[in-house]
């Protein structure tokens, strides 16, 4: 049962669309593949048996009984157990997660992805990645309240994609490659708060804010054909209009709109909110030249961590 192998998710970032697509409109994602959580299976120490979640503060054994199932990770193990058919195997599973959470950078689906992949190879089954998606979609709803799958398609097919809910996923092509810089507010956000934000502003305006929405959706049919054809001064356009429409839609925050003017003042080629939003991460896109301007920028104006990644 391959104890000591380590299975992974990677992080992902929103490039555009966030929000509006739980819409119904298009939206670009891409993984971060060097950002991942993992879940490493390990054999329990000699006094315990059945299956055991480790965390790294707390380890716990998985009671997956029905009135557990709000716990995201239980919800999972049970999922796949169920898909699977199969008995809980005598394991921990130690979650070993390089992501923030509450940051947008996907790390529920993420941590919730590897264990899955973890328990599959603990029983020594596996999963085909249209499935596996399906079940991390039915765990996204716990974490996120209505979330439109994006989080979880991404992330378990780690590939640029183009995405509109309930249709079959499409492949971006990368014209040239994207230099990103994801920044950090280092404020935690949650997405099913600034989820449930944007559905009560929805409701009470539609007249306002349904033609935000389709105007997102017209920024990432554009984005889509700038990014294929490796157009980065129109995509820095993109970004800022797209960064000004999730303001209107208040899913930005002071702290966000400051590092986003910074980056582009810096020299970035545009710069937006990435994700839920009202905390947690901005990328800016740039020349790799400009790179250690930007850089300094956004630690300047008060980033609290920088990560860097290459689209392909
Ligand atoms: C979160 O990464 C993206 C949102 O659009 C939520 C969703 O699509 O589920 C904010």
């Amino acid at each position: 049962m391959m104890i000591g192998s380590r299975h992974s998710a990677p992080a992902k970032i929103i490039l555009f669309g966030e929000h509006a697509v739980v819409y119904g409109q298009p939206a670009i994602a891409a993984p971060v593949s060097d950002l991942r959580a993992s879940a490493i299976i390990e054999a329990n120490p000699p006094n315990r048996s059945g299956l055991h979640i480790a965390l790294p503060h707390i380890d716990f054994p998985v009671s997956i009984a029905a009135e557990t199932l709000d716990n995201a990770l239980a919800l999972t193990l049970r999922l796949v157990l169920d898909a699977l058919e199969a008995d809980p195997p005598d394991v921990t599973l130690r979650i070993d997660s390089q992501i923030p959470i509450a940051s947008g950078l996907g790390s529920g689906a993420a941590v919730s992805t590897a264990l899955a992949r973890a328990l599959c190879a603990a029983v020594g089954q596996t999963l085909d990645a249209d499935r596996l998606n399906a079940l991390i979609f039915e765990v996204e709803k716990i974490h996120h309240g209505t979330p439109s799958g994006i989080d979880n398609t991404v992330i378990v097919h780690e590939r640029p994609i183009y995405y509109v809910k309930d249709q079959p996923i499409e492949s971006v092509s990368v014209g040239t490659p994207l230099h990103i810089l994801i920044a950090d507010t280092g404020i935690g956000a949650s997405t099913r708060v600034a989820i449930a934000a944007v559905r009560t502003l929805w409701e009470s305006e539609p007249a306002r804010i349904q033609p935000i929405l389709d105007d997102i959706g017209a920024i990432v049919r554009a984005a889509r054909i700038a990014i294929e054809i490796g157009d980065s001064a129109a995509l820095g356009d993109l970004m800022a209009r797209n960064h000004a429409h999730l303001q209107t839609l208040t899913v930005s925050s002071p702290e966000l709109d400051r590092l986003v003017d910074a980056a582009v003042s810096a020299g970035a080629r545009g710069a937006k909110l990435s994700g839920g939003g009202r905390g947690g991460n901005l990328i800016a896109l740039i020349d790799p030249d400009t790179e250690s301007d930007v850089r300094a920028a956004l630690l300047d104006a008060g980033a609290a961590r920088i990560v860097t990644t290459v689209i392909r």
